[in-house]
């Protein structure tokens, strides 16, 4: 028999040896905390049927007690994807977890997420209950949603802020009571990435049960670390990570799930494990959740800005055409957009002025056309952010008219 300490570390060990990193939408439920983004039925079924043709592996769909709209909601979803499990929020209480068990009755997969918090704070000021009445609810719930399902995800709401070895007891308790996914919150977006990394590593360590649960990570973005803090715990253990399309959720976000799948997939010399999501979709779904909640994703941002895949300066362009991987660490097909894309400003090189031309089909007989018509461009960049085609085309018309 294996003791203590060579079991946790067997523990540890299956855990990080899982070659699949789960992905868990939560874009619907979380995403939608959002103020401003609440989704109606429809707009749900969309995004949800776009993030199954991403591949998502769980679309967490609603909190079916919300409002009877949330759970029609979380219904229709559970109706209309068979790809994807389709999960449904409850708080640790009985009412909850039913209403959640219903909304999921025609759910090809379903589970239900159940949670309590765990953290001093939360348990004191919010909860008004002692640590043990913590723990005892914990399990009744989760006993009660093993009445609709045995796909039960538990979550210690606050973990970021939870004491170790109350975290510890509560994980084992609910993995006990029949908890298949733990999942470990930073609610309010307080760790840094090394710190949450190794509360990963500790409690895959010290919960004795620990190699029947998946372990989970859901980062919230207060300080900006959300997509840190979840990659650190992949690289301690975690095997699911909960996220959102273009990082939306409470507060200032949740980890975006485009940033977390393409750093697992591009880095695969620091991944052991991989998603199985058809990374080109990544563009539509982003698109979708803008257009329907109204929140427009920054050009700077990662992956599904405008600029993620523009270059500007001429030293760039110069070596993109050279070679792409001068400058792009992905291709930009590979999320989904058409391609990359040169732009014409006042950074902008002869090389990517001569590149553009050609691409117009536009020829000039001589170097010295082609200087001249570079400096007009020049002049021209002073003056506009950024110069398109039809700009280029009445440039060197007029250059050969007064040429
Ligand atoms: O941020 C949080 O703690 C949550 C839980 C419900 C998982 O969203
Ligand atoms: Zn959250």
């Amino acid at each position: 028999m294996l003791r203590a300490r060579d079991a946790a570390c067997a523990a540890l060990e299956q855990n990080m040896n899982s070659d699949r990193l789960i992905i868990f939408d939560t874009t619907l439920r979380d995403g939608e905390q959002s103020p401003g983004a609440s989704m109606t039925k429809d707009e749900k079924v969309r995004i949800a049927r776009a993030l199954e043709r991403l591949r998502v592996d769980v679309i967490e769909a609603g909190f079916p007690i919300a409002s009877p709209g949330d759970f029609e909601s979380v219904q229709a979803v559970a109706r209309a994807v068979k790809d994807s499990t389709v999960c449904g929020l409850a708080r640790a209480l009985d009412r909850d977890i039913d209403r959640a068990g219903e909304a999921l009755a025609d759910a090809a997969s379903g589970r239900i997420h159940t949670f309590i918090a765990t953290s001093p704070i939360h348990m004191k000021m919010k909860l008004r209950m002692e640590p043990e009445q913590v723990i005892e609810q914990a399990v009744k719930a989760v006993k009660r949603a093993g009445k609709y399902t045995d796909n039960i995800e538990f979550s210690p709401e606050d973990a970021g802020r939870s004491e170790l070895d109350f975290l510890c007891r509560v994980l084992e308790a609910v993995i006990d009571a029949g908890a298949t996914t733990v999942n470990i919150p930073d609610t309010v977006g307080y760790n840094l990435p090394h710190q949450f990394g190794e509360l990963i590593r500790q409690l895959i360590e010290r919960v004795p049960n620990s190699d029947k649960a998946v372990f989970s990570v859901h980062c919230h973005n207060d300080l900006g670390l959300a997509v840190a803090n979840s990659l650190s715990s992949v690289i301690n253990g975690a095997r699911q990570v909960e996220c959102t399309i273009n990082g939306l959720g409470e507060r200032a976000g949740n980890a975006a799930l485009e940033e977390v799948v393409m750093a697992v997939r591009t880095r695969r010399d620091v991944f052991t494990c991989d998603t199985r999501l058809e990374t080109p979709e990544i563009m539509a779904c982003s698109r979708l959740v803008s257009s329907i909640t109204g929140f427009a994703v920054q050009p700077n941002k990662a992956i599904v800005g405008a600029n993620a895949f523009a270059h500007e300066s001429g030293i760039h362009q110069d070596g993109v055409l050279k070679s792409r991987e001068t400058y792009e660490i992905m291709r930009a097909q590979d999320v989904g957009w058409a391609a990359n894309r040169i732009v014409l400003g006042k950074h902008s090189g002869r090389n990517a002025f001569r590149t553009r031309l050609e691409a117009l089909d536009i020829h000039l007989d001589s170097e010295e056309a082609l200087n001249e018509a570079f400096a007009r461009f020049k002049e021209l960049a002073d003056k506009k952010h950024e110069i398109y085609d039809e700009d280029l085309q009445a440039l060197v018309t007029e250059a050969s008219q007064e040429a």
